[in-house]
């Protein structure tokens, strides 16, 4: 996964991981540690603007946050944090990029690379010299005559969108080193090289990403807009008050659905349903298209939804799995100061971490 690197760094011994989501920027700041890779430093921005914008604009821009805002939050962060390094490599959203699976017959690495850009083209909407693209094999299967044939994830981004990444960290006075799809960086924080079949979900602000691994590579992502949000909607419109205010409850109470927080469960209850059967699909869709692929032994919640109280227990409930959140601390050292906050931090910094880790 090479393709979206801009230059090498010669000599940099930190990396700051920048994940820009909808509603929040985080960075944290990682070097080589001695036995493990070590965190340095973090820096994490919500924006309660975003809150209350709701649903609409944001969505439309392809850059989550507004890229002005983004470069002023950036500067802010970056102030506070002073990272001893300016090399950046950020996160692009999953509906930025185009991801498909392309099948190929079995052949040799160096042929695979022009056989992959020749398919690519009948996929891509896009001219070929306007997008980047990235690929890797993630399965194989055995075709009618019982050749064998490559599975290949195909990750395509518009050169327009990479240049805007390039501009806005430029602007912020950083230099950003390379670029990745954030299910990728997720993968390497929260799963690493544990070969175990897993679903990975990612229950952001203003989407949930729905990711199947296998063998340690990603072999299906999906999305949808059932997510963090859409509890803390649920809850202002029900109740009738203001989404910071419902926000604050939804964070307090969560979904654990006793005594008084009864209501507050069968409210935002709907919603996280609706993710669920979203991740049914999901499961669906992969074991179409791997009818051979292993199944999936346990389900790992990350993303700031993954903190919701509770959640855990329902998914439970809902999948008869085992259900953890995700916990990418656990694989590296970091600064005793952090340990109270460990497990929110865990859930928040993923994909930062997982960046951060990238180039290392
Ligand atoms: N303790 C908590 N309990 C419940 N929900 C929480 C808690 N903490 C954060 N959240 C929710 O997590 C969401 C933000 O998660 P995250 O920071 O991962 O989103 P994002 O990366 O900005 O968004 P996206 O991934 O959609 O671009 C918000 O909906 C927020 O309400
Ligand atoms: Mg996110």
């Amino acid at each position: 996964m090479a393709l979206f690197d801009f230059f090498k760094s010669q000599g940099s011994t930190s990396y700051l991981g920048v994940d820009i989501g909808t509603t929040s920027i985080k960075i944290a700041e990682l070097e080589k540690g001695k036995s493990a890779p070590r965190l340095l430093n973090y820096a994490l921005l919500e924006t309660e603007s975003a809150l209350l914008r709701a649903n609409t604009a944001l969505q439309t821009s392809s850059l989550k946050l507004f890229d002005k805002d983004t470069v002023e939050f950036l500067k802010m962060l970056v102030a506070q944090m002073k990272p001893k390094t300016t090399n950046v490599v950020a996160s692009l959203p999953l509906f930025s990029a185009f991801t498909t699976i392309l099948t190929l017959p079995e052949m040799d690495p160096k042929d695979l690379e022009q056989a992959v850009q020749f398919q690519a083209r009948q996929y891509i909407p896009l001219p070929i010299s306007e997008v980047a693209l990235d690929w890797s094999k993630v399965g194989e299967v055995e075709d009618d005559q019982g050749g064998k044939v490559s599975q290949i994830l195909l990750i395509s981004v518009p050169q327009e969108q990479i240049k805007k990444y390039q501009n806005i960290f430029q602007s912020a006075g950083l230099v950003l080193r390379a670029l990745e799809i954030e299910s990728l960086s997720l993968l390497r924080s929260v799963i690493g090289n544990d070969p175990t079949p897993t679903m990975l979900i990612d229950i952001g602000s203003l989407t949930t990403d729905i990711l199947i691994v296998d063998g340690g590579s990603l072999k299906y992502s999906g999305q949808t807009d059932f997510s963090g949000s859409s509890l803390t909607q649920a809850l202002a419109t029900s109740l009738n008050i203001n989404p910071l205010r419902a926000e604050e409850l939804k964070r307090e109470r969560g979904i654990i659905g006793t005594g008084p927080n009864y209501e507050l469960s069968t409210i935002m209850l709907p919603f996280l349903d609706a993710i669920i059967s979203e991740v049914r699909r999901a499961e669906f869709t992969y074991k179409n298209q791997f009818p051979t692929a292993k199944p999936i032994e346990r389900m790992i919640l990350t993303g700031g939804g993954a903190n919701l109280l509770g959640i855990e227990k329902y998914f439970k409930d809902q999948f008869q799995r085992t259900v953890v959140r995700g916990a990418p601390f656990s694989k590296m050292e970091y600064p005793p100061i952090l340990e109270p906050l460990g497990q929110e931090l865990n859930s928040l910094l993923a994909v930062a971490i997982g960046l951060g880790l990238k180039n290392l």
